[in-house]
């Protein structure tokens, strides 16, 4: 079996989560071992750091600061987590990745793509996910449905054109590598979505046994 590094990735109110849990339960079927986590967060230090970041504050975070404690939780997670499960040829199935800084940082926040694309290179080497799954669905959409879960945290409370910029940088970043990702249609049910989930899974056990 060889290791394979999966990420999922979309706005606020994708049904990322409960759409991991379906991937990793009909992965498991096919008898694939997966390893599912997360960013930021992942470990106990990096999950620290992500309540940094999701913490709403009196005194505004520097986009910078943001995105340095995005990358310092990510070299923690890629130490102690990430590198080794596909060292021992796991599949890591994690729940954003560096999409995520390029959306929300880049596209969001409106910090540079090549100073993000250099903390990459410092953080990552040439570790990049083999394949992404991009949950999209329109802005109004999502953020109702963050709504609906209660407190919003600190990205949540962001404007409106904050997540259009979000989700056309997600879009833009699909488009320019369609090999590595596979768009799925958010704003249907959840059956639906789990529907083209299952169309892709044997696709994925294939790549999973390499
Ligand atoms: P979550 O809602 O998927 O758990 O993600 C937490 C928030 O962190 C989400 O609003 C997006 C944000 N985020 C970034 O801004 N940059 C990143 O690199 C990552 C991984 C997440």
């Amino acid at each position: 079996m060889n290791g394979l590094f999966i990420t999922l990735e979309g706005p606020e109110g994708a049904g990322k989560s409960t759409n991991r849990d379906y991937l990793a339960m009909c992965l498991r079927a096919a008898g694939i071992e997966v390893l599912l986590t997360r960013e930021p967060g992942g470990t106990p230090l990096a999950e620290r750091i992500r309540e940094l970041l999701l913490a709403p504050s009196d005194e505004a975070m520097a986009a910078d600061t943001e995105l340095l404690l995005v990358f310092a939780a990510r070299a923690q997670h890629l130490a102690q987590v990430i590198r080794p499960a596909l060292a021992r040829g796991d599949v890591v199935l994690c729940d954003r990745f560096t999409d995520a800084t390029y959306a929300y940082q880049g596209g969001g926040r409106g910090l540079s793509q090549q100073r993000i694309a250099e903390l990459e290179r410092f953080v990552q080497g040439d570790l990049r996910p083999d394949l992404t799954l991009l949950f999209d669905l329109p802005v109004e959409q999502g953020l109702a449905r963050a709504a609906a879960r209660g407190r919003l945290d600190r990205f949540e409370q962001e404007q409106r054109s904050f997540f259009e910029a979000v989700r056309q940088t997600y879009l833009q970043r699909a488009a320019l590598a369609p090999q590595r990702y596979r768009l799925l249609d958010a704003s249907q049910s959840l059956q639906q979505v789990q529907a083209a989930i299952d169309g892709l899974v044997p696709m994925l056990v294939e790549r999973c046994r390499g």
